[in-house]
């Protein structure tokens, strides 16, 4: 009488801890999935990042800021733009500012990738160039500086 009572209490155990480790599976399970609903919000944030007409405001050009900016176009873009009007990996960056509207260089500069989505213009510029411009994560100063030495070209 006594073994059939162990063999119970061993039984209701060996039940309980099952119940345990189901338990845990499913936590594991529901820990798995959260990566992609957190990317989609990544992308929904930076849409709305792109900068207007009234973020950016030109004065007369600043030549402490434009030299600045040919600090960052040495180190960071010249691999891939030249001053001139030929293309090397990207197009030529004379007569920039002339063809493009600043904030639109900007939004180029800041958030390439948006615009490669998105922009028809800048889509254009992909077909001609084959290449996609990698983001050179520069700061909204930083970017301006480079738009004020565009200016000069
Ligand atoms: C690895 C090569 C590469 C580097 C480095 C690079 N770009 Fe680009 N850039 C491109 C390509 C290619 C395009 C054309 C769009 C495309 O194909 O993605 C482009 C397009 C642009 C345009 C639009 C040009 C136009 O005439 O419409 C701007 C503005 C620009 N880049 C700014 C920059 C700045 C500023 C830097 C440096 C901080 C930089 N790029 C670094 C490859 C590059």
């Amino acid at each position: 009488m006594s073994t059939s009572t162990k063999s119970i209490a061993i039984a209701v155990m060996a039940l309980s801890m099952m119940a345990a480790c189901g338990g845990g599976g499913t936590d594991a399970a529901s820990a798995g999935p959260p990566g992609a609903p957190t990317l989609e919000k990544e992308t929904g944030g930076s849409k709305a990042k792109l900068l207007t007409e009234a973020d950016v405001t030109l004065g007369d050009i600043d030549n402490g800021m434009a030299e600045k900016g040919k600090t960052t176009y040495d180190v960071k873009c010249q691999a891939c733009h030249s001053m001139g009007e030929n293309r090397v990996v990207g197009p030529g960056w004379k007569g920039i500012t002339t063809r493009r509207k600043p904030e639109w260089i900007m939004n180029m500069i800041l958030n390439v990738d948006v615009m490669l989505a998105e922009d028809a213009e800048a889509q254009k510029q992909l077909e001609q160039c084959l290449v996609r411009m990698p983001n050179q994560n520069l700061s909204m100063e930083e970017a301006r500086q480079v738009l004020e030495f565009m200016r000069t070209l």
